[in-house]
């Protein structure tokens, strides 16, 4: 990466959700701040801002990652996904995003993007994952609402509702 000077702003251009971003970004500035206040995606929620709760987790690459512990110019060029990207139309939730709404889920929702982000990555690389890797996951993320257990029951609801949709393929 080439050495940046910390005294100007510097143009970042990354893709998001499919489409090109661009913008300033001093040296410093978190992908986290960059992503809400710059592009101006709000989805990605931020809490402890030091990669401890996981609620501002995105993917680079495919990969799970803290955005509060990633800065912006160094994801010049990537490819972010974040929880605008699951849905697959305005009018239609994910499977994952709609087991979390039947399972209850949600709870007060700060937490769910960064959870949503995790999982998504999980069922795609581990499409049988079974309850203990999924809590084993989670342990990345705190809720401050507690409630694991709904949360655990829609990642089983998308894991079964997956394979049934692959045995009928
Ligand atoms: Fe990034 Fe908590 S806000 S881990
Ligand atoms: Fe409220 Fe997790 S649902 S913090």
């Amino acid at each position: 990466m080439p050495r940046l000077s910390a005294a100007s702003p510097h143009r970042v251009r990354f893709t998001l959700n499919g489409r090109t971003v661009s913008g300033q970004a001093e040296p410093r500035m978190l992908l986290s701040d960059f992503i809400r206040h710059v592009v101006g995606a709000t989805g990605t929620h931020v809490g402890c801002e030091h990669g401890v709760c996981g609620a501002c987790t995105v993917q680079i690459g495919g990969v799970p990652a803290r955005s509060c512990l990633t800065f912006a110019v160094q994801v010049e060029g990537a490819e972010i996904r974040t929880v605008e990207g699951l849905a697959p139309a305005a009018d239609r939730l994910s499977p994952l995003q709609n087991a979390f709404r039947e399972n209850y889920g949600l709870q007060c929702g700060f937490c769910t993007p960064g959870i949503l982000m995790s999982l998504d990555a999980l069922l795609r690389d581990r499409p049988d994952a079974a309850e203990p890797e999924i809590r084993e996951f989670l342990s990345g993320h705190l809720c401050r609402c507690t409630g694991y257990t709904s949360i655990v029951k829609a990642a089983l609801q998308a894991v079964r509702q997956r394979r049934e949709e692959a045995g009928h393929a």
